[in-house]
Formats: structure tokens, sequence, C-alpha cells
């Protein structure tokens, strides 16, 4: 267990059993709950809530990590106006030349390319670049994302952005001190069905919204051996818990407002056993692995300061189709994506512009050109201007390109970025939180407020666009 973590299990029960009515024994009984430190803010140091930053003529990237995902983010960036490549960085010196064919195919002059073990080290240190692009193994996302903050860089850093909770406060720590932006690319929440609900939603659509569900849900037995040097096996293979919650937990922190006037005060885990892990490690590493720590299938329940409930299940073991799930339940409406996409109204109230209201019923989907005709009506502004070319450049049907450009946009025109450096750690720390209800019989555990008071200073989530 990470050492800064302060177990403070509260049971509180004892200290009541002994006095007062049935009722207050009732009204006073709090369940055990594991609570963990909260580092006070350093003097001096600020929140970085709604952070701006001087606006970036041209977004000038390094990358590292060119292994599966890294190329396709190179390529995505060389369609992207307003950016250049300038540096390519991979553990092993030839992916860094694969990637700079990328550039010259795309007719863009080469970028400076570095290797080995420290080779990130001296990109980050290059004067010439405003942005570090992070697609390397977990393990190494919070050392580079740091040190790249530290040395002037804004960073994207990928899924999960930190592994354990003093991960994540170094990640908020630092984007306070050197007030730069530290973004996870969490590419799910562009993606078209889930940006187009939490539009809806965000016009009261689905009235009060009380319960999300996300996952994600992704049998990668086909992928085990293709990941570096076996670093996402190995560390399934001694981690517990959900730790590849961010696709699933993304999207249901926009729709719920996640410190932006609303927090995720709580959560329990529940898990199945580890029974195809270990097949794994045999099948791939050919050994027996005596100590698989990573179940099958793990289940997260997460309480909301505003009431609402969020579940959450992980599952990269098992035979099933791929899922995040994405469920949104409110007083008003329901939508669905997987398996099947669809939307669902408590009333045949006319939703102005929409065909066939009569046929809004509370107890089925929407028939498909009344999903179809609510689809366009709400689409995001921001798929309005984007979708056609990012359906043509692609990355995972587009929402890569999508988060890309975001990115890109808001750093040119000094906005605040779409996901902060709170939502990095807020959706990072679910897989140290679940450990800890797992190893701890189930129990409940707070969430720590990473932005330490500031989760009020904003009522609403947004994306921010020029002029704002
Ligand atoms: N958002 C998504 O949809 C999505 C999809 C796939 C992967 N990812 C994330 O992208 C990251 C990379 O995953 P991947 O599938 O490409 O893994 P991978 O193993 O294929 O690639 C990782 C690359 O990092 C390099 N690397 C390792 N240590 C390094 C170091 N010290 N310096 C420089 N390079 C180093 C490796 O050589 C390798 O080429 C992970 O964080 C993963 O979770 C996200």
């Amino acid at each position: 267990m990470n050492k800064s973590v302060v177990l403070m299990v509260a049971l509180l029960i004892a200290a009541f059993w002994s006095c007062g009515t049935a009722a207050d024994q009732k009204k006073n009984e709090q369940p055990g709950v594991i609570r963990v430190e909260v580092p006070e803010r350093p003097e001096g140091q600020k929140d970085v809530v709604a952070l701006r930053c001087a606006p970036l003529d041209t977004v000038r990237v390094g990358f590292i990590g060119l292994g599966m995902r890294g190329p396709g983010a190179v390529e995505r960036f060389t369609y992207i106006p307003g950016t250049k490549v300038v540096a390519l960085c991979d553990l092993l010196p030839e992916r860094a030349g694969k990637a700079n064919e990328i550039l010259t195919k795309r007719g863009l002059p080469k970028a400076v390319e570095y290797s080995g073990e420290e080779g990130w080290k001296a990109l980050c240190e290059r004067d010439d670049i405003n942005l570090v692009y992070i697609v390397t193994p977990w393990q190494t996302h919070v050392e580079m994302a740091v040190y790249a903050m530290e040395h002037g860089k804004h960073v994207a850093v990928e899924v999960p952005a930190a592994m354990d909770l003093d991960e994540c406060w170094q990640l908020v720590n630092t984007a306070e001190r050197t007030r730069l932006h530290c973004m996870m690319l969490e590419n799910c929440v562009y993606d078209f069905f889930e940006l187009t609900t939490l539009n809806m939603a965000q016009q009261g659509l689905f009235g009060t919204i009380e319960h999300v569900e996300g996952a994600y849900n992704h049998n990668l037995e086909e992928f085990w051996p293709y990941y570096q040097g076996n670093w996402r096996l190995d560390f399934n293979e001694k981690h517990g818990g959900d730790v590849y919650a961010t696709h699933g937990l993304g999207p249901a922190c926009q729709l719920l407002d996640i410190h932006r006037g609303n927090r995720m005060t709580r959560l329990v885990s529940m898990q199945t056993q580890a029974i195809n892990g270990p097949k794994m490690v045999e099948k791939f590493n050919k050994r027996k692995s005596e100590n698989f720590q990573n179940a099958d299938q793990t289940l997260t329940f997460i309480q909301t300061e505003k009431g609402q409930v969020i579940h959450l299940q992980h599952n990269v073991m098992t035979p099933r189709p791929y899922s995040r799930m994405y469920q949104v339940t409110g007083t008003e409406g329901f939508a669905n994506k997987y398996p099947v996409e669809g939307y669902c109204f408590h009333s045949a109230g006319a939703i102005e512009g929409v065909p066939d209201h009569e046929n809004l019923s509370m107890h089925d989907f929407v028939p498909e050109d009344v999903k179809e005709a609510l689809m366009d009506k709400y689409k995001h502004p921001i798929h309005r201007e984007l979708e056609e070319m990012a359906k043509k450049i692609g990355g995972h049907g587009g929402m890569d390109f999508i988060m890309d450009y975001r990115l890109v946009y808001c750093l040119r025109n000094g906005l605040p970025l779409d996901q902060d450096v709170y939502d990095a750690a807020e959706w990072s720390c679910i897989g140290a939180l679940t450990r800890l209800s797992l190893e701890n019989g189930n129990m409940p555990v707070e969430f720590p407020d990473f932005t330490r008071g500031a989760w009020q200073k904003l009522k609403g989530y947004h994306h921010y666009m020029a002029g704002e």
C-alpha cells in the first residue's frame, strides 16, 4: 500500500451503541469508512481550475512513446493547423525512426529523434517545444509529466495519467506550482454518442441525472504480447482494482459536473476471482503466476455529493463484446450506448424539431428515425465543426482526432482545456481507491478532494470556445 496513504478506519458505530434511542443509533450509525490523506497545498500555490495560459501561435510538440498508440497521434497532429512535430522519442531507436517516416510521407520536415532509457529527458529539456505528449507505459507517465512541466512544457498524457494516489498528487502539485496545463488524453469523452448525449443532458432532456454507468470491458487476449516489455500484463499481475477506469468514468464525470459544482464522495468495490489473468501469464510469459492480483471482473459504485450513483466495470480478461457501458438514467429520460444505442423519454412531450412525438415512449427506445433526428438536433457544436474531418482522419472512429484538435485549439486560443489536471487525478485515482476497498473487505473509501476546496468554483461542465 502506498506510504503516503493514511488509513483512518473510522468505526464510529461503537461510540453510539451504548447511548440514545434506536432512532438515534440509526441516525448516528456510520459504516466504517477509509479516508486517505489530502496533503496541504504548499504555501503560495493556488488551484488551477479554469487555468488560462498565454495563447500559443504554434503548438510545437515532442512525442514520447511510439508503440501501438503513439504513431497514430503523430499522424493526427500532421492534420491539425498550427502544429509542428519537433521531436520524437522512444526507448527503441527504430520506433522513433519509423514515426519520422509519417512526417516524411506527409511532406513535413523530419523531427529530431531521441531514444534509450533517458532520451525523453533531453526531449523535455529542449527550448523549442511547448507541449510534451506522453504515450508510454503507465508506470512512466508521472515521472515524465512532472519533468516536462518542470521544464516549462504543457503536458498531454495518455490514460490513466497516474497509477497511485501519490502520483496523482504529484501531477496536481506540479501543475499548480508551474501554472501549466496537464491534460490526460481521455478520448472517449469526444465519441459521437457520448458528446451528443452530454449536449442533450446539458439542455435538460434527461431531467435530473440520477445514475450513470461506464466501463472498460475489452478482452485484451490478442494484445497482451504486443505491449513493449510486457508492461500491461505485468501491472495487472501486481495490482488489483479497476486499473483502467477513465474511458468509462470520464464521460460520466462530465455529465455529472464533477469538480464543477459536484464531486465524487465515496466508492465501494467488489471483484470476481482472477481465473483468466494467470492463464495469460502462462500463455505468454511461459511461467506460473501464483498471486495474480487483478480480478477477471471488477465492479465499483461511486456516490456523488449531489446524490447520484456511478456504476463502473473493468474486465480485460474474459470473452465478451467490447463495452464501455455508457448508460444515463435521469428523471425524464434515459440514454444507452452498449450493446444498443438508444434513447427513451418519460413523456411524449414535444421535443421541438423532432418528428413522431407520439412515439416517444417511456417503456422503450424511441424509433430509429426519432433517434437520428434527436442526434442531429443535439449534435454538439464541436462535432458540427469537426465530424467530417475526424471521420476521414480516424483514430477510434474519429474521437482521437477531435481530442487532439481540441487540445491544440484551446492551447492556441489561451483557453482552459476540456480536461484539467484535477480530471486527470480524479479519473486516475480509481485504481488506488478500488484497491483500498477490495483489500479491506469492500469498505467504502472516501475520495480525496484534489481541488482542495475549489470544486464549486465552476458551475457545470463547459467546453470553452474562442472569444470566451
Ligand atoms: N486512449 C486510448 O484509447 C488508448 C489506447 C491504447 C493505449 N493507450 C495508452 O497509451 C499508452 C501506450 O500504450 P501502447 O498500447 O502504445 O503501449 P506500447 O507498449 O505499444 O507502447 C509503449 C511505447 O513506449 C515506449 N517506452 C517505454 N519506456 C520508454 C521510455 N523510458 N522512453 C521512451 N519510450 C519508452 C516503448 O518502447 C513503446 O514503444 C498507455 O498509457 C495506454 O494506456 C490509450
